[in-house]
């Protein structure tokens, strides 16, 4: 019995190591991509620039397939960003902190871009939460990924709720958008990396958010309908509670 305990500990050592090797070994993979990437992005602004008083059917031809690969720079640009972020995701510097103020920095730093899509914020922020070990920082990056999400999801408006609560062993954070839902293939596969219904999508924005909240000891759990809305529940153990 305490032969095959320490072989199963045994084999998650060596699954974490080669987890951590090949986590480093994107990473670069991603950074040694950049500089290429941003020699064929600054050559293809210089012949866009030539090619600026396009007259012929062929010069105008020429310009659009530069625009075309000027785009699809920028994809692989965003791409390589946001995976960047999520690999480069460490050990956090968890200290004390107010969950309902990341959340409010979040909704105010949307807010203009809510107004314009006819989206509204609504907040019910426990006062009395108790605060919880967290990297400001980090979590609000997280945070930001789920609102950005239920932005994209309300094109034609809507609202989102946010409501943080004690819990029996924490708080959570509710995040409720009446946007278009997933189906059930969306919200089988939605924490895979790459995966995205979006077009130009990096698909990054959960799995980071995930492996974030994660780290603060967190979980997150979702409950969606199509055409109904969704909802994000973030809950996080109360510092006592830490191991
Ligand atoms: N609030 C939401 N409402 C509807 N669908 C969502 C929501 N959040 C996430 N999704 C679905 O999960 C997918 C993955 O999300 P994410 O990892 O942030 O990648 P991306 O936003 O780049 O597509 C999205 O493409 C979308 O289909
Ligand atoms: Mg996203």
């Amino acid at each position: 019995m305490q032969e095959s305990s320490s072989k199963t500990e045994e084999v998650a050592q060596r699954l974490r190591i080669q987890y951590n090797e090949l986590a480093e070994l994107a990473g670069s993979l991603a950074h040694e991509i950049k500089n290429p990437l941003s020699v064929i992005r600054m050559n293809m602004e210089l012949l866009a620039e030539d090619f600026a008083d396009a007259e012929t059917p062929h010069e105008r031809r020429a310009l659009t397939k530069i625009e075309t690969v000027q785009k699809q720079c920028t994809r692989l640009e965003n791409l390589l960003r946001d995976f960047l972020k999520f690999a480069r995701l460490r050990d956090l510097e968890l200290s004390p902190g107010s969950l309902n103020d990341v959340v409010e920095r979040v909704l105010a730093f949307f807010e203009p871009q809510a107004k314009q899509s006819d989206i509204e914020f609504i907040r019910f922020l426990d006062p009395a939460l108790p605060s919880i070990k967290l990297d400001e920082q980090t979590l609000h990056a997280a945070l930001l990924n789920l609102v950005k999400n239920s932005l994209e999801a309300m094109p034609d408006g809507g609202q989102l709720l946010a409501r943080t609560r004690l819990t029996r062993n924490g708080v959570a954070l509710d995040l409720i958008d009446t946007g278009c839902g997933m189906d059930s293939k969306t919200a089988m596969r939605m924490f895979e990396a790459f995966y995205s219904t979006k077009n130009g999508g990096s698909g990054l924005g959960l799995p980071t958010a995930r492996k974030i909240i994660e780290a603060h000891g967190g979980r997150i759990s979702v409950q969606s309908d199509v055409g109904r809305g969704t909802q994000f529940t973030l809950e996080f153990p109360q510092p006592a509670r830490i191991q």
